[in-house]
């Protein structure tokens, strides 16, 4: 039986509650745009580059623009959505994030972060977390966005940790699939409905432990 070497973290939505800044930013821009966007058509947003996410809300408000003006609303979506981060503090840490971070350094298994976000950094020196990872993987590194398995094969490469031993922990569908793509195991923090490909479920990482991690991903199997 292989044994779990490396944790590996999405950021939005695992770590912190960044998802809902991200709707904000969003919804504005589609406000302002004339239509509206619910947090249903969110959901499809999760995990996916922020480029991604603006071909997808054009395509809920029907609308197609040039490249140029594309850019140039995806940056001020980010405007305005960095103002919000440049607010967190650690209070804004995802229950039990820190303790599970904490339990894992204690047991020798390496962390690292896997995340399509370019903010990544801000976000984890705002909170104060930066330390607690080993290897930082995130939008600025990778070409191909989840459910492509680079930004985990990367972080396990960094981690010098084969894929096998890996398990990653995630809120999005795209994220469960890069996982399964990268030859992973995978944890999903939030809906079982939406996650079902996920080895196991979990509502928040205050429910994580070392047994759920060791053993009940072997139960189910991968
Ligand atoms: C992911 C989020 O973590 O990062 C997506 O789930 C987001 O919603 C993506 O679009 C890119 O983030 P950023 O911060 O680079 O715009
Ligand atoms: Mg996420």
């Amino acid at each position: 039986m292989t044994k779990i070497k490396a944790c590996l973290f999405d950021l939005d939505g695992v770590i912190v509650d960044t998802a809902k800044y991200h709707y904000l930013a969003w919804r504005r821009l589609a406000k302002e745009l004339g239509f509206d966007f619910t947090e249903e058509h969110n959901e499809r947003l999760k995990g996916i580059s922020r480029m991604d996410s603006l071909e997808i809300l054009l395509e809920v408000g029907g609308l197609t623009l040039d490249e140029n003006v594309k850019v140039k609303l995806a940056e001020k979506k980010n405007n305005w959505y960095c103002e919000y981060i440049a607010k967190m503090t650690p209070d804004e840490i995802l229950p039990g994030t820190k303790e599970f971070l904490e339990l894992l350094r204690g047991n020798k298994i390496k962390i690292a972060l896997g995340s399509a976000s370019k903010n990544s950094m801000s976000i984890l020196t705002n909170v104060g977390l930066v330390n607690h990872f080993d290897a930082i993987v995130d939008g600025n590194n990778i070409t191909h966005a989840k459910p492509d398995p680079q930004v985990f094969l990367l972080g396990a490469k960094e981690l010098g940790v084969a894929p096998e031993e890996c398990v990653v922990f995630e809120d999005a569908r795209a994220g469960i699939e890069a996982a399964i793509n990268a030859g992973m195991y995978s944890v999903g923090i939030g809906d079982p409905k939406i996650l079902n490909k996920a080895n196991i479920v979990v509502s928040s990482l205050k429910e994580m432990t070392l047994e759920k991690l060791n053993s009940q991903i072997y139960c189910k199997g991968a």
